[in-house]
């Protein structure tokens, strides 16, 4: 069982072969996939796609770089989206700094007011943290949310064990798998397996061998090996383990 708790496959570069793909994940041993929301289109789009396949699920939300025309309607028009069953979270939302596009500010309130929004209905959250890791981590705290993933976590171990703490997931994808990537690998050797989720990010960030194209769900083997290797554990404990992580996450049955 394979459950990849952190996708896009409403993003454009699917377009071309977006049903063949999905289509085919049964027979790659994919069996649950979350969309993550990022804006009001990709957010409707996730739904989409959970209408028409089964094993999709998504997340709604606005991603930290698109706050800057965020306003309290988008709030309530993400509050609408969230009641259809298939949407099992908020998400992404969070703080990234890495360009110097959306006001930081702005980004701190609608972080803040979708973490509210997520208490509000009790829902898990998906938390997009770049180069913002300390103030992310304390509006969190802050919030009282208690429910949710660090998706693609870039942070240190230390801090990835105190998220475990507040009842947190780690999120780790094809980031693991690259030959500079020694603090996602010491964080996988930190977190128990019990609090580890494993993502894609597609179309970004494919694992080696892939490191550069487009990325998509049945590369999650990739990232599954080398946490096995890591963990010394067998690869079909990885993956019930991570499986039955997202499903008690997100409430799946
Ligand atoms: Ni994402």
């Amino acid at each position: 069982m394979i459950f990849d708790s952190h996708a896009h496959y409403d993003d454009r570069q699917f377009d071309k072969d977006r049903d063949e793909l999905l289509t085919s994940m049964h027979k790659n041993g994919v069996d649950f996939i979350l969309n993550s929301g990022e804006s009001m289109r990709a957010s409707k789009a996730g739904i989409e796609l959970g209408q028409k396949y089964d094993f999709i699920y998504s997340a709604v939300g606005i991603h930290p770089n698109n706050t800057g025309k965020m306003t309290d309607n988008t709030l309530a028009d993400i509050k609408e989206l969230a009641k259809n069953k298939k949407v099992v979270a908020i998400g992404e939302i969070g703080l990234d700094y890495h360009y110097d596009n959306t006001d930081k500010t702005k980004q701190r309130l609608w972080f803040t007011k979708q973490l509210e929004l997520a208490k509000e209905l009790d829902m898990p959250v998906i938390i997009h943290s770049r180069d913002a890791a300390q103030e992310c981590f304390d509006i969190i705290k802050k919030s009282e949310v208690k429910k949710g993933v660090i998706h693609c976590y870039s942070g240190s171990p230390e801090m990835a064990l105190d998220y475990v703490k507040l009842g947190y997931y780690i999120g780790i994808g094809g980031v693991l798998t690259y030959s500079n990537a020694r603090r996602t690998v010491e964080t996988a050797e930190s977190v128990p397996l019990e609090r580890i989720l494993l993502e894609t990010d597609c179309p970004y960030l494919a694992p080696v061998p892939n490191r550069g194209k487009r990325n998509d769900s049945s590369m999650i083997s990739f990232v599954a090996e080398k946490l096995s290797q890591i963990k010394g554990v067998p690869l079909d404990i990885i993956y019930e383990t991570t499986s039955q992580n997202a499903r008690n996450l997100f409430g799946i049955e």
